[in-house]
């Protein structure tokens, strides 16, 4: 059982501008939901005990969001609305499970990621991207049952057409395991058209190693001059660590591009 997970949110949005300028690109609203209360709710179902925010000074926001007691008790008091009331318990049972950590320079996901090795337990724990929704169908649980099955890293994948491989992390497959499932025998991230050895794409879902945090130590810049988690990921691959893409079933939503978001609202509307 995996009870750990990680969501990086110290990301500066740009692809989002002007609506991620002042605003957490991650509290805008989908749907008439605060965005990222969506993949709380695909950890709480399951079965994820404890989620590590990485904020930055800059996003603020987010953790008094999910601090903002002063406002609700005033209001409750006045108004005693049974559905605020229901919305405050929500939030404070979100809270329950949050720790917040810091990465106020914008280094890259493997440089977010390092910054939870002292709480991290368990041998494996959870990365969940807020950009990446997946409706329908609640990805890391299956996940969790590959992992299990096969004691190895999962990573969460969908097949995108070639000219848009340099969106993604891309990998290539040694086998099939089944139909959704396969080893993965290399990954790059974002590459060129040429470059790509599929068109395998990684989705924000990732059942990752403790020891992974050995190798992000050391990692050196990438892509962009970032610290990305894929190159890490690269390495484990080739120190032989089992690595397993699944091929996820339910409805891909990429909040993070504008067009996307906007699409995100009208696509949840209609499920
Ligand atoms: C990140 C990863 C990339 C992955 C993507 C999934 O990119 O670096 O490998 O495919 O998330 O959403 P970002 O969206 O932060 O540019």
């Amino acid at each position: 059982m995996i009870k750990q997970a990680i969501i990086p949110l110290a990301g500066l949005g740009t692809r989002l501008l002007p609506l991620s300028s002042i605003f957490p690109k991650e509290l805008l609203p989908i749907n008439g939901r605060v965005g990222i209360e969506y993949i709380i709710d695909e950890c709480i179902d399951s079965g994820v005990k404890e989620i590590i925010f990485i904020i930055s000074k800059r996003k603020q926001m987010i953790k008094k969001y999910f601090y903002n007691d002063i406002y609700y008790k005033k209001i409750i008091r006045k108004k005693k609305d049974p559905k605020i009331i229901n919305e405050y318990q929500k939030i404070l049972k979100y809270r329950k499970m949050i720790k917040f950590v810091y990465q106020n320079k914008p280094l890259g996901t493997g440089d977010a990621i390092l910054r939870t090795q002292n709480l991290i337990k368990d041998k494996f724990f959870l990365i969940l991207f807020a950009d990446d929704l997946i409706m329908k169908r609640n990805c890391i649980k299956d996940m969790m049952k590959v992992h299990n099955k096969y004691k190895s890293s999962v990573i969460a994948s969908m097949n995108v057409k070639k000219k848009m491989v340099n969106r993604w992390g891309i990998f290539s497959i040694s086998k099939y395991l089944d139909k959704n499932n396969f080893l993965i025998s290399d990954i790059i991230e974002k590459p060129k058209t040429y470059q790509a050895p599929s068109n395998k794409a990684v989705i924000g879902r990732y059942i990752l190693p403790k020891s992974i945090f050995k190798i992000l130590k050391h990692q050196t810049k990438g892509k962009g001059g970032e610290i990305h988690i894929t190159d890490a990921i690269k390495k484990l691959i080739n120190e032989k660590s089992l690595f397993i893409g699944h091929r996820f079933k339910g409805k891909y939503l990429d909040c993070g591009t504008m067009n996307g978001y906007i699409k995100s609202s009208i696509s949840i509307s209609k499920l």
